[in-house]
């Protein structure tokens, strides 16, 4: 019942049986004295009474110790054991309870808890590893000041020792950290090993210095400027954006090789995967500094949004990361192009998030009951959780917008939160009534909201029927209509906007919204039209909801709004939509992708008023996944071969039939100069890449091979060996770039997925086994494993190639790296989520593999809990 009693290995945790923790922890001290196979961990925490919640048995969590003592006001004890944790009894009065344990560091393959990687120590600790430091109440709602010291190993002197907060004494061989910020356990983090800093220092606003140092393995050092440029970035944004200042004197970010996910935003000590942290221009994509800039950035948001105020409990997951999300995307879009970096989330958004939500393992934004919290880190509560912050944004407008957060931080610092403390703060600072919004915390599944419209000609009337529903999801068969806000303007037939933007909101299931043409009486009046004839309307811009917009429109108009639409978003989602119903076409009835499409595209291109950044997006061809959902929600079955050889025919058909735009632009967007990874060179980049994706179609592959040839950076080498891959080329390219970047890890994880993720199906099981073969597939690592079998699994045509030998070889090795390392095989049984969609045969055979998996004897719980959901 208690969320603080033990829990069964296959329990399921539920958001109503909630309840606090019977004791207040005063406050925490931690000696670590560091071995890498028999590390001690010596605690002392004081816990009171707490008088405002329920009593209950003394329990702390704990998985993996050895207990070596334990004592209560230091006399010793002998508490209950179990493989989740200790109870014990104790006094009604205040207590100081102590352990010491011992922990395996190099053991823990999980990396969750306290680990090493390429020698040295570190932690992951959310959601639930710090029960495998010590025995603690391991909850979001118990937070208390730390107080650490870490002792290194006495053969071997480690130079940096580090943990969250202030440092206090450091001497000798050990070295002391104060976090004055009560934080809950998952926020602790320690570092320790031969490190090397590139520093730099920042001054609040209100005039405190911070210490910065970006820490990494020796060697790496010249790679960590962008990181500490975009750290300071982010602090100054954050600010003047939202008046949030940093809180401690010192600020670190530590690059670790294993690591399950991005990063972490362990207070005052941030640790991220080196993928996200390391960046040269010779070493690093434009997408990859993109990346970085985004995720130091997000970490660095969650200072306010995450640790100031917490989150009660896991479910409340969203509450700080979709607001972080959002808070990031705001960031990126005010430090590069606003339009171009929403259409890049959108299509993120579609591709994780919408797949997920219209597939086994849909959930809400705000989980109801799991069985593993590590398996709800998904697109659902960050991504669509954000875009949930952001319609509501939109409903309120941004002064009051920064009102309620102000409203927030002030009422809520030093808390741990529920989704209905955020929700009262924009109750009460703006007199809303936010109880319908509410619901898309709870309802799972993506809206459909079909428009039809009405033109009285006479009157000079549009009406627009909006319909909206939402499909049953897993466990909500029957769903409530939401507050969905569509941002919508009117254009005149020549092209002319006669109504700026403007946002209605639904709240019905069938709705009319009346625009006047300067005739009065109308929901929004437009300018009189300035040509007669039907004006055409831009509806959903920018994207003003996370739904699917259905409505029945020409080519013609999609051309039209592709030529004029003001709104950035809606005018390259019309060339999106104009380009998927050409290919829907030609894969179902074989149709030719046809002219219409060809000079719509062509005038994009060359329109050079145009951002290079928007143009290289409006010249990508939606994925293959895109594709199959389109054919699937049309009601057919979706061939992942067809899909592939209908993607790889037109681009043939754009490189012959505009060869000499793209080859122009080719020679145009070249950007001199040495390379900068600021987003204008990225964005001339971005399009010659595109351009020299569709010329490789049909020139053979002798730019692409030049250009490998040439290329000063990562971006243009690995965008060139894309392009001759892609045509079945680039053998000796991939030699070479093979002998130049063996010694570098990141480097090498991008030889690997570009291969995999660019396999024909006819190559795909070739590729397949000379990958995994090779003597550098070191699968133990989390980057390399999903570079290898997550981009496998990622590249549709190679992942449903006909005779289902991936799919065998996929659940192959996530059986192999289950018991190694449950987290990240869990998360890419995600692979399978969309099995549904396809044919019998297909089914038959992830069916068979998925119960293989699912009848491997001592399973974790992760993959379990995910491979149940997905067959279910
Ligand atoms: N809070 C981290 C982030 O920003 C993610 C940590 C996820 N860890 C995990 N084991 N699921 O975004
Ligand atoms: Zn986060």
């Amino acid at each position: 019942m208690k969320d603080h009693a033990p829990r069964t290995s296959d329990r399921t945790v539920r958001l109503e049986e909630y309840t606090p923790f019977p004791w207040i922890v005063g406050d925490v001290s931690l000696t670590f004295r560091l071995h890498p196979t028999a590390t001690r961990v010596l605690s002392r925490i004081t816990f009171a009474n707490d008088p405002a919640a329920p009593s209950g048995p003394f329990f702390l969590h704990g998985e993996k110790l050895n207990l070596i003592e334990a004592r209560i006001d230091g006399v010793p004890v002998s508490p209950d054991i179990t493989a989740e944790g200790l109870t014990c009894d104790v006094p009604d009065t205040p207590f100081v309870f102590e352990a010491e344990v011992e922990i395996d560091p190099s053991g823990n393959t999980a990396l969750d808890g306290l680990y090493m990687s390429g020698g040295m120590y570190c932690t992951q600790c959310e959601a639930e590893g710090f029960r495998k430091i010590t025995f603690y109440p391991d909850r979001p709602d118990v937070m208390a000041p730390f107080n650490v010291r870490i002792e290194g190993p006495e053969d071997k002197p480690l130079p940096v020792m580090l943990s969250n907060g202030n440092p206090g004494a450091q001497e000798g061989n050990s070295a002391e950290w104060h976090d004055p910020w009560p934080k809950p356990s998952y926020l602790f983090a320690l570092v320790a090993g031969d490190l090397v800093a590139k520093s730099g220092t920042f001054t609040t606003a209100s005039g405190m210095p911070v210490a910065l140092n970006v820490y990494v393995r020796p060697g790496d050092e010249d790679r960590c400027d962008y990181a500490l440029d975009a750290l300071i970035r982010s602090m100054r944004w954050d600010e003047r954006e939202y008046g949030r200042e940093y809180d401690l004197s010192v600020f670190s970010i530590v690059a670790v090789d294993d690591f399950n996910m991005g990063a972490m935003e362990n207070k005052g000590l941030n640790i991220f995967n080196s993928k996200y942290v390391l960046a040269s221009p010779d070493t690093a994509t434009d997408v990859d500094f993109e990346m970085i800039e985004g995720i130091v950035a997000h970490e660095y948001f969650h200072n306010w949004t995450g640790n100031r105020v917490t989150c009660r409990d896991w479910f409340q997951l969203c509450l700080k990361e979709g607001l972080t999300v959002f808070r990031d995307q705001q960031f990126s879009g005010d430090m590069r192009s606003e339009p171009v970096k929403r259409i890049d989330d959108v299509l993120a958004l579609r591709a994780r998030q919408f797949r997920e939500d219209n597939g086994p393992l849909a959930h809400p934004v705000r989980p109801e009951s799991y069985i593993e919290i590590n398996n709800f880190y998904t697109a659902t509560v960050y991504e669509k959780g954000a875009e949930v912050i952001g319609m509501l944004r939109r409903l309120v407008g941004a002064e009051a917008y920064r009102a309620a957060l102000d409203l927030y931080f002030e009422r809520h610092d030093g808390q741990a939160c529920t989704i209905e403390d955020w929700l009262a703060v924009f109750e009460d600072a703006t007199g809303r009534d936010l109880s319908q919004f509410k619901l898309w915390y709870s309802q799972a599944g993506t809206p459909r909201v079909e428009v039809s419209e009405d033109w009285d000609e006479e009157a000079g009337r549009l009406a627009l029927t909006f319909r909206q529903h939402t499909p049953p999801t897993p466990g909500q068969p029957d769903k409530a209509p939401l507050v969905i806000p569509v941002a919508l303007g009117l254009l005149d037939a020549a092209g002319h906007e006669i109504m700026a933007t403007e946002v209605v909101e639904l709240t019905e299931a069938e709705q009319t919204v009346e625009i006047g043409l300067g005739t009065g009486g109308a929901d929004l009046e437009a300018k009189a039209s300035r040509v007669p004839g039907r004006p055409v309307p831009s509806i959903l811009r920018g994207f003003s909801a996370p739904v699917i917009l259905q409505r029945q429109t020409s080519a013609e108009e999609r051309a039209f709004l592709l030529a004029h639409d003001t709104d950035p978003f809606n005018k390259w989602e019309a060339g999106r939509a104009l380009a998927r119903d050409v290919l829907v076409r030609m894969v179902t009835d074989g149709a030719e992708p046809g002219q219409q499409y060809l000079s719509a595209l062509q005038m994009v291109a060359k329109d050079d008023t145009l951002d290079p950044a928007f143009r290289a997006l409006a010249l990508s061809l939606p994925s293959q996944d895109d594709l199959a959902q389109a054919i699937h929600d049309g009601g057919a079955t979706p061939d992942p071969t067809a899909i592939w050889a209908a993607l790889r025919r037109l681009a043939e058909e754009i490189g012959g039939t505009l060869e000499p735009v793209l080859s122009e632009l080719y020679d145009e967007m070249r950007v001199p100069g040495p390379y900068t990874p600021d987003a204008q060179s990225a964005g001339s980049r971005a399009l010659r890449g595109a351009a020299l994706a569709y010329l490789s179609r049909v020139d053979g592959g002798s730019r692409a091979a030049a250009q490998f040839a040439e290329a000063g950076n990562m971006t243009e080498r690995l965008g060139a060996l894309g392009a001759l891959l892609r045509i079945g080329k680039g053998e000796e390219e991939l030699a070479a770039f093979r002998r130049r970047w063996e010694g570098d890890r990141l480097v090498m994880d991008k030889w690997f997925a570009l291969q995999a993720a660019s396999a024909s199906p006819a190559e795909a099981h070739d590729v397949a086994q000379r990958l995994t073969g090779d003597p550098a597939f070191d699968w133990t690592n989390p980057n390399r494993f999903r570079s290898v079998i997550g981009a496998l699994a990622g590249n549709p045509a190679a992942f449903h190639e006909p005779e289902g030998r991936i799919y065998r070889l996929v659940t192959d090795w996530l059986i192999r790296l289950d018991p190694l390392n449950p987290q990240t095989a869990a998360r890419l049984t995600t692979s399978f989520e969309t099995w549904k969609r396809f044919d019998a045969d297909r089914q038959g055979m992830i069916r068979e593999n998925l119960e293989r998996l699912s009848a491997v004897e001592g399973l974790s719980r992760d993959t379990s809990e995910m491979v149940g959901r997905i067959l279910a």
